[in-house]
């Protein structure tokens, strides 16, 4: 596996892929690499000829009281791993070579609408910082593919929306959640918890799914049913952020017309917060889970 930091080494490599011919795939992430983002290189292998694995912890996406300083930092580990999958190359740019400006002069992409509310609500600015490392990534990778983790369902939203939005010539593919036994979502975020938080975190899959029962069950008071499960959250031990029920791809409020929904969910655990998605598909004759 081929290790680039430099831009102008990034842009060769692509260059030389596409003279043979050769499409890509790739597949950005913060590092500290867990099965979940290996689930989008397998998946990024199957698309395209090469793979390219993005590792920055990208400061514009974090709030100033966030835990970008302390965010989990795995190198070594986490190129051995892409390079027992057979990533062809992992770039890890450092903050400079990204944003050589700083952060107050940068030019910046805003996806209006569907960054506002849920997580957007709870971090402002935090889309706009991934739109912008994303664009970015895409411009300097230039890949035919680029995959992206259902688990971050309103990012996965908000990047469909900009590339179409802006003809970006990619197409994004979003790959399902990968979970731990207990159906706690696999997150670089969980390695804050102590293994009784981890049991309590499993809650928040457990209230999606029971929400999910309830639709499928004919039940269609979307708010009572998302308060019945903050509820059941701060018995469980977690602090609620948010709990709602939306239109799938519009991630507009549900409404009793629509079928392909998602369940969209934050908590706090201590200083942890844990999101969590769960799609329903709600059909008069043949009503089921995804
Ligand atoms: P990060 O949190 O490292 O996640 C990188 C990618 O892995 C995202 O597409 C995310 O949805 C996916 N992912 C994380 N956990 C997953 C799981 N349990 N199952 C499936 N996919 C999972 O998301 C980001 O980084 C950043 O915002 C980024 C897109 C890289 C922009 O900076």
């Amino acid at each position: 596996m081929q290790s680039i930091t430099e831009i102008k080494s990034l842009r060769s490599q692509i260059k030389a892929w596409r003279q043979a011919g050769l499409s890509i795939a790739l597949v950005p992430t913060m590092g500290n690499l867990h099965q979940g983002h290996f689930s989008l290189v397998e998946k990024a292998k199957t698309m395209a000829d090469k793979v390219v694995v993005s590792i920055f912890v990208n400061p514009m996406q974090f709030g100033a009281n966030e835990d970008l300083a302390n965010y989990p930092r795995t190198l070594t580990a986490d190129k051995q791993g892409l390079a027992e999958l057979g990533t062809d190359t992992v770039f890890t740019p450092s903050v400079e070579t990204i944003y050589p400006n700083g952060l107050g002069v940068q030019s910046f992409v805003d996806v209006p609408g569907i960054s506002m509310g849920y997580c957007g609500g709870s971090r402002p600015g935090h889309f706009k910082g991934v739109a912008t490392v994303v664009t970015k990534l895409f411009n300097l990778v230039q890949p035919d593919f680029a995959c992206f983790g259902e688990k971050d369902f309103q990012q996965l939203q908000v990047i469909k929306t900009m590339v179409r939005d802006l003809s970006v010539p990619v197409q994004i593919i979003g790959v399902p959640t990968t979970r731990e036994v207990s159906g706690l979502a696999m997150s670089s975020r969980n390695g804050y918890l102590s293994e009784q938080q981890k049991n309590t975190a499993t809650a928040l899959f457990k209230e999606l799914n029971s929400c999910a029962d309830k639709l499928l069950a004919g039940q269609r008071d979307f708010n009572s049913l998302c308060q019945q499960a903050k509820e059941s959250l701060v018995k469980a031990g977690l602090k609620p952020d948010y709990f709602e029920i939306a239109q799938r791809d519009s991630l507009k409020n549900a409404t009793l017309d629509d079928e392909n929904l998602v369940i969209l969910a934050a908590a706090f655990l201590g200083e942890v917060r844990l999101i969590d998605n769960l799609q329903v598909d709600i059909n008069n004759n043949n009503q089921e889970k995804t």
